[in-house]
């Protein structure tokens, strides 16, 4: 059966949709048996495609996130998802309140932590940032998205 994953930060129309938007590029090109989606904590964009400077520095490096929407962590998808990746602090404590009992709570991982990222464990939220923002979240999602793959493809996870 498919593995399930979900990328969780607070808008999902920044770092969120586009971890799901190259994780579905690297899924696909590996041949992974994984299906992925990505949601917000809050309600504020829900419906919405991804942040127009997210969009455009993701296909700047080939990737289309412009089909996606923007929609609210549900309490369900604690269940829907084998697991669940944040991208930092803020959105993990949201969850923890949200999950109910040690099997939910033991799904949610910070996604640069889980991945191996050693300097830096929260991905930084570009909303109020510059292109100069973007990219670096760009790359270090990439990095993190191709370490997760690996995981997967050697069955560590
Ligand atoms: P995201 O970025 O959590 O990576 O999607 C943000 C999107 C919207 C807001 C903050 C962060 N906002 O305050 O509306």
């Amino acid at each position: 059966m498919a593995k399930r994953i979900l990328f969780v930060c607070l808008g999902n129309i920044c770092r969120s949709p586009l971890a799901e938007g190259l994780m579905l590029r690297l899924v696909r090109e590996n041949g992974l048996d994984v299906f992925v989606d990505s949601a917000g904590t809050a309600n504020y964009h829900v419906g919405e495609a991804p942040d127009a400077r997210t969009v455009k520095n993701a296909k700047k490096h080939g990737f289309d996130l412009s089909a996606l929407r923007a929609r609210q962590f549900d309490i369900k998808d604690f269940d829907q998802f084998d697991m669940i990746f944040v991208m930092d602090k803020n959105n993990y404590r949201d969850l923890m309140r949200l999950a109910e009992g040690k099997q939910q709570a033991e799904k949610v991982h910070l996604f640069l932590e889980f991945t191996g990222n050693t300097s830096e464990h929260e991905m930084p939220d570009p909303y109020y940032g510059a292109e100069a923002h973007f990219e670096n979240v760009f790359q270090l999602t990439l990095k993190a998205c191709e370490n997760l793959c690996e995981l997967i493809k050697s069955h560590r996870i």
